[in-house]
């Protein structure tokens, strides 16, 4: 007989001593660090999967969010935690709280999810696709050589915190798919589990200008290393002090370690091609509302045209159908009809949006079908730098 499941909210009263057990095993942390991940996450934010009879079987957090994409920000509930409980597994337990978790993030508004995977096709079947990668960057610090002292970097206090916000959120405009920080994000980059924090600030004539995070862990012999959790410069003279706070670390840490891509234009300021960046993974993104998606992001100025597809998603009829997405004057609408000129699965539709994928990519390997000029449009319309984070959730 087949396990009937439902999804329901979290009582950490009642519910907390099974799920703190269930996730310590699950990510390998001792239980009694579960509360504290709750209170980042909040209760209200976590779901769990119960079986027949109260039982616990699984469990995952929302992460209210947002990506930019175009420079504004769209609505995004990123998932964490997913995990199922060993005795319910490999039976399709995680498949069902994916989908009836994605059905309730819709109703909720969201017209995107993101996650980072440990498994891919759990998540396909979900209708979720790669979208995006995050690196890991490793700097040798002897070998910066920036000497800049250009703004003075001193500790953060409590009052340079919405500046320091203001900036992320400037840069991360700039960016794409970078993440519109929520409170549970913010406590990552400021307060991370890998130990206390320092906070450093550059500041210049107007203010807080860049700024960054980390966290000392030790490394070979005496030498230790540099955990950066958060780092960001909005002037040339920010970035060059920056660089010149790490290469002054340089006689204590051998290297300082952050998740800037290596296209970044933080790191075009450091001479030598002296750091190394390692793709360490990929995220998936999963539209959940097209019509929403489309509409919330935003569009180069001066680019217009229109596209008709057709889309599949199997979880979502609603989705299902022919669309044409009209863009002009920095915006999109998105409304039913066309002739669904371009066919393609809400999985790749997710390529697209976030810029990871070309039309000519996915018609090269069956992914999607569309007359040459259509894939083209579709092309200048999504054309965007390779979509990256830098932060993990
Ligand atoms: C991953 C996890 C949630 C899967 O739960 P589950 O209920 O067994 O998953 P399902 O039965 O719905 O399986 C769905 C798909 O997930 C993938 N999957 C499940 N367990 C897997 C494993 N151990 N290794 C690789 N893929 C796996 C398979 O592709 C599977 O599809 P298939 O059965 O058609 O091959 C569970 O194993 C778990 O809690 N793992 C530890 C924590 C974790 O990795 N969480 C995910 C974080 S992103």
């Amino acid at each position: 007989m087949s396990t009937a499941y439902r999804l329901t909210g979290f009582d950490r009263r009642t519910q907390g001593d099974a799920l703190a057990a269930l996730l310590g095993v699950s990510f390998n942390f001792p239980p009694e660090d579960a509360p504290d991940w709750w209170d980042r996450g909040g209760d209200d934010q976590l779901r769990v999967l119960e079986a027949d009879g109260g039982r616990i079987a699984g469990t995952l957090l929302h992460i209210p969010m947002g990506h930019y994409f175009g420079g504004r920000s769209v609505r995004c509930c990123g998932v964490a935690g997913v995990a199922v409980a060993h005795e319910f597994r490999g039976r399709g337990a995680a498949t069902w709280m994916m989908r009836q978790g994605l059905r309730e993030m819709r109703a909720m508004g969201y017209p995107l999810s993101s996650l980072y995977p440990s498994t891919m096709p759990l998540y396909r079947n979900a209708g979720y696709e790669m979208a995006g990668v995050y690196y890991t960057t490793t700097i040798p610090l002897r070998a910066v050589e920036v000497r800049s002292h250009e703004r003075t970097m001193r500790e953060v206090r409590e009052l340079d915190i919405p500046a320091v916000e203001a900036l992320y959120r400037q840069l991360a405009a700039e960016r794409n798919g970078w993440l519109d920080r929520g409170r549970y994000l913010w406590s990552r980059a400021r307060e991370p589990r890998l130990g206390p924090a320092h906070g450093f600030v550059a500041v210049g004539p107007d203010g807080v200008e860049g700024y960054l995070w980390f966290v000392n862990q030790k490394g070979e012999g005496w030498k230790s290393r540099m955990m950066i959790t958060d780092l960001a410069a909005a002037t040339p003279e920010a970035g060059r002090s920056l660089l010149g706070f790490l290469a002054g670390n340089g006689t204590m840490h051998e290297d300082a370690v952050c998740h800037l891509a290596p296209d970044d234009p933080l790191l075009q300021l450091i001479p030598e091609h002296c750091f190394r960046s390692r793709m360490q993974e990929r995220w998936m993104l999963r539209v959940l509302d097209p019509a929403a998606a489309m509409a919330q992001r935003g569009w180069a100025p001066g680019l217009s045209g229109a596209v008709e597809f057709e889309l599949r998603d199997d979880l979502f009829p609603e989705n299902e159908g022919r669309w044409v997405l009209e863009v002009a004057g920095g915006q999109a609408e998105l409304a039913r009809g066309g002739q669904g000129r371009m066919k393609l699965d809400v999985r790749q539709l997710a390529q697209l949006y976030s810029g990871y994928q070309t039309p000519a990519a996915l018609a090269r390997v069956g992914r999607l079908e569309a007359p040459p000029e259509v894939q083209a449009t579709a092309a200048t319309l999504f054309a965007a730098p390779q979509p990256q984070l830098t932060e993990m959730f």
